[in-house]
């Protein structure tokens, strides 16, 4: 009770003090590095019903569906403009065979999911369905090979399968359908290798690593970006020992960061106040993780030829009531809506070194973009902000100062109580995306420009009337984007209100 108290009178007095936020935007800061469109990435695991009834209903289904694709999603992943789209896993990965994903799908043989509720994997979904969906909706493949219970040769079989011009992996690639190579640029050399992955130490895998990688060859005119595995959020023991073993050999090192409490996850949807802020000041420590990952590599690396990709990130509750607990199904609501921007503010920050972030995951797994129910089909609230934010995609980052009060979750940690990033596009267009935390209180934004004078502003806002408002199956959307007209110009300056728990995207010119 006592702690309650304490915390309720720190945020009464940070809001009284902070009523109002500035914001300083250098548009015109030389030097900056263009966003990766890859920070804003997906992942999409064998896990639930994330690809089978989540992407794949296959052709014969009642579903409507485009050559097995369900259609509904399809349009919306393209929508989404999804930059890459990690597969197969996760765990799911190192117990992958990509041979049993291939050729005529009714001679696949039938697994069972070890690793999630123990579901039969009918291997309809393999190798030629993922990456012809990549096709499809404009992503970029990163395939995570097998390394904990897979083979050198099968990886090296499945990068030559993959991307070949010639010799008997292309030659049965074109048996199966597909005569062109695709282009696989993202390779996963194993997934969280120092558990599900193989329960390795860092030292041991280091050296796994280097003789998978040197098998892992480029055919034809495809590079490979070859992804090593890091660590998990702060074992920068694991950072450490990759950097120092293997930098040469690695283009990119992958970490890990959930935003959960692994004793107790809670509901997606029924929580109080005092969860909605200890979710945020968790999911904040993103800044500080990335921070640190990034100081040791720079310590091994400064001359940053070593990515660091975040491949899976987001909220992980307890599943939804009566559902399988190895699937992951979670609902979404306006505080997922707030971690993703909150995260999705920080990585710029980052774009020197961070290239890649994979949201977990895709479909019905984690903090999903798309929920299914049979034929059925909502957006989430997340989808909305990855689709407002996807502004930043490859736009030159510009830098700002925030100067706004700070927020104390019941767990203690402390949080900034605004969250900004922005950009500049290629059509000179500038871009501010903007997030009010505070449950219960509106904020009034100055934003100050070094010299630019808006002409016009134009923008989005995503709200509700509840933090645990979200979409569900056969309602009209409780969490939807709606235009903003509540900007106003004034010289330099730009004078708005943010709604409590809201988020803004701006376009000024
Ligand atoms: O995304 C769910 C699981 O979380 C992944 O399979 C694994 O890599 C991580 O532990």
């Amino acid at each position: 009770m006592k702690r309650l108290v304490f915390f309720l009178s720190l945020i009464a007095v940070s809001a009284a003090l902070q009523a109002q936020v500035k914001v300083s935007v250098h548009e015109n800061a030389p030097d900056q590095p263009v966003i990766p469109a890859e920070l804003f990435g997906q992942f999409s695991e064998h896990l639930g019903r994330c690809i089978y009834e989540g992407i794949w209903v296959g052709p014969e289904s009642p579903i409507p569906n485009e050559d097995g694709y369900r259609t509904d999603v399809l349009e919306a992943l393209k929508a989404l403009k999804v930059p890459v789209l990690r597969w197969p896993g996760g765990c799911f990965a190192d117990e992958y065979h990509w041979m049993d994903g291939i050729g005529p799908r009714e001679n696949r043989p039938k697994l069972v999911n070890n690793n999630w509720g123990g579901t039969v994997e009918d291997n309809s979904f393999g190798t030629h369905e993922f990456l012809n969906l990549c096709e499809k909706i404009g992503a970029q493949p990163y395939v995570s090979a097998n390394v904990g219970s897979g083979t050198v040769e099968e990886m090296a079989k499945w990068v030559e399968y993959m991307t070949a011009t010639n010799g008997s992996m292309a030659e049965l690639r074109a048996q199966n359908g597909r005569k062109e190579p695709w282009k696989v640029k993202y390779l996963g050399v194993g997934n969280e290798n120092w558990g599900c992955g193989g329960n390795m130490t860092a030292q041991y895998y280091s050296d796994v690593y280097k003789r998978y990688a040197l098998y892992a060859r480029n055919h034809g005119g495809n590079e490979l970006f070859k992804v090593a595995c890091g660590p998990s959020d702060d074992d920068y023991n694991w950072t450490r020992t990759l950097m120092q073993n293997a930098r040469w050999n690695m283009h990119g090192l992958s970490i890990h960061h959930y935003t959960v409490s692994w004793e107790n996850k809670g509901s997606a949807t029924d929580f109080a106040k005092e969860d909605y802020y200890v979710t945020l000041a968790r999911t904040a420590e993103i800044d500080e993780l990335l921070r640190n990952h990034i100081a040791i590599m720079d310590a091994f690396d400064p001359e940053r030829r070593v990515a660091l990709l975040l491949d899976e990130w987001g909220t992980w509750f307890d599943v939804e009531p009566g559902t399988n607990p190895g699937h992951l199904y979670q609902q979404n609501t306006l505080r997922d809506a707030m971690v993703a921007a909150i995260n999705l503010n920080i990585f710029p920050r980052y774009a020197e070194r961070l290239k890649m972030a994979n949201i977990a995951q895709l479909v019905n797994v984690l903090q999903a973009m798309i929920l299914t129910d049979g034929s059925r089909m909502v957006l989430t609230p997340t989808y909305h902000v990855f689709r407002m934010f996807g502004v930043h995609q490859n736009a030159l980052r510009v830098p700002v100062d925030v100067s706004c009060g700070t927020l104390v979750s019941a767990e203690g940690r402390i949080m900034e109580d605004f969250s900004a990033a922005a950009s500049r596009d290629a059509a000179g267009a500038l871009h501010l995306s903007l997030a009010n935390p505070r449950a219960d209180k509106a904020v009034t934004v100055e934003l100050a420009f070094d010299a630019l004078r808006p002409g016009q502003v134009s923008g989005e806002i995503l709200q509700a009337d509840r933090l645990n408002a979200y979409n569900d199956f056969g309602k009209a959307p409780a969490v939807a984007p709606k235009p903003y007209k509540d900007a106003k110009i004034s010289g330099k300056t730009l004078r708005l209100t943010l709604p409590a728990a809201s988020i803004v995207v701006l376009e000024v010119k």
